[in-house]
């Protein structure tokens, strides 16, 4: 039994097998699946977990509850890792309330075909629960329309908001554990899953600034006590699509000639005082570690290969799942390679001015072939441009 605090307690379970999150992201530490039961004069249930799970999750209910009925589950997100859990619940307890707005509802009859026991409630809207009152606040596309937050005193149950990947090692609270490995976590999960909805994270920030918040209560990872106001910090800075100075330089390669000119362009870049830069073969990184990479640092160098007289593959792939998160503020520079029909260097300013949009800095290098002497030097050009830039 895990309790947060008072009558509070964890009752989520961890997935340590699945190894792509929603099919697409890699979860090398695991994912937890978070939900949360108040045991008060009424009882309710935060959250529920992906259905596969749904043996453990139960017997976590019971061992609180014992047989006392659950009278309510709040449901703040509907995404099936957190609502996975909802048409067995009610098998269990029949009699009990479900609690969402109204897009909750229009998705909870699709997903799972419940249509009676429903309690609506709006921003601002507020139960009892005995000593207990939660306090419902909408906070939409934070990460689905449905999406809000249910406030319980200084507890904020804020859905995927805050959250990261990776298991929960025993422990469920901040300050009873290491957390070095949540941070990039976090921002790999923010980066990946989040990422698109800036704008509406900082709505829900602006609405939330008021709540005195102790405990942050999130769908995945730990519980934020004693880190709330770095976690809130991370979130904030992500969102605003704010980046630190740094050069991710982002390549793709067939027999080593791109990638070459992606060495030239980095040596030339550190001569010049750029102190943080990362590398990735795009056919070799997972492209949630360069987004990732790209949300955390200001300046982007991309290159690769003409393929199919097209945009090398991963790089295109790579491009537009860039372009889906409405990055702003980047500096982007870009080279290209090619044996006999030039198109990468064209594509990727494509890609740029249409959609993109990030500032180009630097002249785009075409190599034909491979490196000589003049396009070397165009390549260390395009570096200290970069360098120049950031600084
Ligand atoms: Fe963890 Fe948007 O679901």
């Amino acid at each position: 039994m895990k309790q947060i605090c008072k009558n509070i307690y964890y009752v989520g379970v961890n997935d340590r097998n699945k190894t792509l999150f929603e099919g697409l992201w890699p979860l090398p530490a695991g994912v937890s699946y978070n939900a949360y039961l108040i045991n008060d004069s009424k009882t309710c249930l935060i959250d529920t977990v992906e259905v596969d799970f749904f043996m453990p999750f139960i017997e976590n209910i019971r061992e609180v509850l014992g047989d006392r009925p659950l009278d309510y589950i709040v449901v703040n997100h509907m995404e099936p890792d957190h609502s996975g859990s909802l048409a067995l619940l009610r098998k269990y307890y029949p009699e009990v309330q479900i609690i969402g707005n109204k897009k909750t509802f229009d998705m909870m009859q699709g997903f799972y075909h419940l249509t009676e026991g429903l309690t609506e409630v709006k921003n601002g809207d507020s139960i009892d629960l005995g000593d207990t009152r939660l306090d419902f606040v909408l906070t939409p596309m934070v990460h689905w329309p449905e999406t809000m937050m249910t406030i319980a005193g200084g507890l904020l149950f804020s859905g995927d908001a805050f959250g990261c990947f990776g298991a929960l090692n025993g422990a469920v609270v901040d300050s009873q554990m290491s957390c070095d490995a949540f941070w990039p976590e976090m921002e790999r999960y923010y980066s990946n899953i989040v990422g698109k909805y800036g704008t509406p994270v900082q709505m829900a920030l602006k609405k939330l600034s008021g709540v005195s918040v102790d405990y942050i209560c999130s769908t995945h990872g730990p519980v934020w006590h004693e880190h709330v106001q770095r976690v809130i910090g991370i979130y904030d800075r992500l969102s605003r699509y704010e980046a630190v100075p740094g050069l991710v330089i982002c390549y793709g390669t067939m027999y080593g000639n791109t990638e070459r000119a992606a060495e030239v362009i980095a040596t030339a870049a550190a001569e010049a005082g750029v102190k943080n830069i990362v590398m990735h073969n795009v056919s070799k990184s997972h492209h949630s570690y360069i987004i990732r990479d790209v949300f955390r640092y200001r300046g982007l160098i991309v290159g690769a290969p003409t393929y199919n007289t097209g945009l090398y593959h991963e790089m295109n792939v790579l491009l537009d799942e860039l372009a889906q998160r409405d990055i702003k503020g980047r500096l982007l520079g870009w080279f290209g390679s090619y044996t006999w029909a030039s198109k990468a260097v064209t594509e990727i300013a494509r890609w740029n001015d249409e959609k993109l949009h990030f500032e180009q800095v630097g002249q785009p290098v075409e190599i034909k072939q491979s490196l000589n002497a003049e396009t070397t030097e165009q390549c260390r050009a395009l570096g200290r441009a970069m360098a120049e830039r950031l600084k």
